[in-house]
Parts: C-alpha cells; sequence; structure tokens
C-alpha cells in the first residue's frame, strides 16, 4: 500500500445566506422557547435561503472563495463531488449545476448522499479518486437547504436544522506529512426510519396524499438519535485517531457536526479533549448537516486557531444511520 498522505486540503471557502431565523422567531410559530432550544441543543439562530437561493447557487459562492484561497480556476478542477440531503432537482446532480454555474468544464461532477457526515464521505471519496490517479484536484462540496424539508410546524425538529454550504480545493499533497491521514466511514441502515423523509422519493412519490400527510418533510426520534449520535461518533473519534497512528492527545481541533452540544460535549469527553480544542459554531447556524463541518473549520481557521500543521479530527454522524471521521495534517 502507498503510505499516506496522498491529498491536503488546499483552501476552503463557505456561503450561507444573510436571512437569519432566531429561536425568539422560533417561539412566535411553535410551543417552544429561547431557554429550551439553548439548554437542549445549544441553537440561537440559523440561516434560511430565500427560494431563489439554490444549493448549486450556496455551493457556487462557497467554491469561487475556496478557488481564489487556492490561487487556481474552475478550469483546473479534475472532479466535483457535492454532498447534500437537499439537492436542487433529483435529477440531474446538483454537482452538475454547480459544475455549469462555476463554468469548470473539464470536470467530473456527482452528488453524495450521505447526510450529515456527506462531507467526510466525499473527503473520502477526493482522496480515493486522487490516489487512483483519477484526479488532480477535487472540489468537495458541503451544501444544504434543510429549510426545504423542514416541518415548521414540529417543533421537536424545526427548532435544528439550517442552510448553508462550505467547500474545499483537495489536491495531491504536497509536502510532507500534510493531508488527509486517516478517514473512517461506516454505515447502518438498520435504523433508517429514526431519521428519514418517508415520502417524496421513488418508493412513495410526491402526491397529494403526500403533501397532506407532510411525509415530505423530516422525522426524527430524537432521543433514540441522540443516543446513537453519541456512541458513533466515539467510536468514529477512536478509529480515525487509530488509523492515522497518532495520539488523542495530539489533537489540536476537535471539529465535530454541529447537530447538538450535548453530544459535541460528549464526544469530546470521550476523545479525553477539553472543550478548549473543539470547535463549536451551532449557537449562530444550527445543524446545516454536511454543511456543518467546513463551516466550523473556515470559522475555526479564520479565528486562528488552526495553521500549519495543526493536527483536525473531523467527526459526524446522521440519518442512516451514517457516520465517519478523518484526522488531518493543516
Ligand atoms: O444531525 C443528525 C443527527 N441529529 C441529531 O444528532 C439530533 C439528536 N437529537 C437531539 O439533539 C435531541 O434529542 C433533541 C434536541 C431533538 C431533543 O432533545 P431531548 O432532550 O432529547 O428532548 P426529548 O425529545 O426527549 O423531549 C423532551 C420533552 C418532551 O416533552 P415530554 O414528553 O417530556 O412532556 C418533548 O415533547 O421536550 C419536549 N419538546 C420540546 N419542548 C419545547 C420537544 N421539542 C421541544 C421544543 N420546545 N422545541
Amino acid at each position: 500500500m502507498i503510505a499516506r498522505p496522498f491529498a491536503e486540503l488546499s483552501s476552503i471557502g463557505v456561503a450561507v445566506p444573510p436571512g437569519v431565523l432566531t429561536n425568539h422567531d422560533l417561539a412566535g410559530m411553535l410551543d417552544t422557547s429561547d431557554d429550551w432550544i439553548v439548554e437542549r441543543t445549544g441553537i440561537r439562530e440559523r440561516r434560511i435561503a430565500t427560494a431563489e437561493q439554490s444549493v448549486a447557487m450556496l455551493s457556487r459562492d462557497a467554491c469561487q472563495r475556496a478557488l481564489e484561497g487556492a490561487g487556481i480556476t474552475a478550469t483546473d478542477v479534475d472532479s466535483i463531488v457535492l454532498a447534500t440531503a437537499t439537492p436542487d432537482r433529483l435529477l440531474p446532480p446538483t454537482a452538475c449545476d454547480l459544475q455549469a454555474l462555476l463554468g469548470a468544464h473539464r470536470a467530473a461532477a456527482f452528488d453524495i448522499s450521505a447526510a450529515c457526515p456527506g462531507f467526510v464521505f466525499a473527503l473520502t471519496v477526493a482522496e480515493g479518486l486522487i490516489a487512483s490517479g483519477q484526479s488532480g484536484t477535487v472540489l468537495v462540496v458541503g451544501a444544504e437547504k434543510l429549510s426545504t424539508i423542514t416541518d415548521f410546524e414540529d417543533r421537536s425538529t424545526a427548532i435544528l436544522f439550517g442552510d448553508g454550504a462550505g467547500a474545499v480545493v483537495v489536491r495531491r499533497s504536497s509536502s510532507q506529512g500534510r493531508g488527509i491521514l486517516s478517514t473512517y466511514i461506516k454505515s447502518d441502515g438498520r435504523l433508517a426510519p429514526l431519521l428519514y423523509r418517508p415520502g417524496g422519493g421513488s418508493a412513495d412519490p410526491i402526491s397529494e396524499k403526500v403533501v397532506c400527510e407532510r411525509s415530505h418533510f423530516m422525522k426524527m426520534s430524537g432521543r433514540e438519535v441522540f443516543k446513537a449520535a453519541v456512541l458513533a461518533m466515539a467510536e468514529a473519534c477512536d478509529e480515525a485517531i487509530r488509523r492515522a497512528g497518532v495520539a488523542a492527545e495530539e489533537i489540536d481541533l476537535l471539529i465535530p457536526h454541529q447537530a447538538n452540544l450535548r453530544i459535541i460535549e460528549a464526544t469530546a469527553k470521550h476523545a479525553g479533549l477539553p472543550m478548549s480544542k473543539v470547535m463549536v459554531n451551532l449557537d449562530r447556524y444550527g445543524n446545516t448537516s454536511s454543511a456543518s463541518i467546513p463551516l466550523a473549520l473556515e470559522q475555526a481557521i479564520s479565528e486562528g486557531r488552526v495553521g500549519e500543521g495543526s493536527l483536525l479530527l473531523l467527526v459526524a454522524f446522521g440519518a442512516g444511520f451514517t457516520w465517519g471521521s478523518s484526522v488531518i495534517r493543516w
């Protein structure tokens, strides 16, 4: 086997819609309160896209920033791997719409459906594309418009989700030791009904019945998902650290999927990391599914919490169930 790292994250860009929905706004719409939401989740506000702001458009803005950061243009991109649970259309892949918007005419473009850990799954695929020689430069995108699949009449889920996009340029590793040191991805489809959209897909195509039953929106058994998330995130941390051949104490920053502050705290505790070594920004964005890790990573970089040589641990869990992790030398 060839030694890692094959691939490095060269730059990052993010885009969030300007529209803000606060807990107080939600308390005016539903039987809930700012206190309850903050105490149970850590979320204070989230961004909501307008009808005109598509996933492809948010992704384009994030990608343009990432391309600029890497000092390359869209025509330098060999592949676009876009993780989303909210494609703009079911056909074609949103990555192809993104490709057209960017003018990345040389690229192969496709979507990944892996829910909240979609960014980690996409990173894993990108690393494989680079290691196999298929691509030299890959745009990895996590982008969501979860507001379109959220039931704003269901207080158990409406408080959680937000919209946004993040993108990284992944390239062949340029310097010794810099790049993706490990990835770990896992799923358990037996637990799918604990977090899913029952209607609107090919099993139960969109119809008046689906809309009346509101089954095109996300349904979640929150408590069960919470317990599974804590266990899976812990396992994923252990596995990424083991595969990278590093010690947990060497991790400079944990960048977890931003679903719930209590899940993040349990994950950090399991990994033996103090909260000072954990990036948290769900108070501002809520759960943005596949966009949450790049949004948190970009903020950590702009706050000076990530520098050259920083050892990062990414970890996420979501519908499927799916979970994954990665150790990266920045
Ligand atoms: O990103 C993908 C993975 N997703 C997650 O990781 C989410 C995991 N789950 C969670 O984050 C939490 O389970 C929630 C935040 C969704 C819920 O928190 P919880 O502490 O597990 O609450 P619960 O579902 O056990 O509900 C406790 C009580 C219930 O009332 P009773 O039965 O005790 O009378 C709920 O009806 O809180 C009630 N409740 C609310 N009250 C005020 C549920 N939602 C709300 C709300 N406002 N928005």
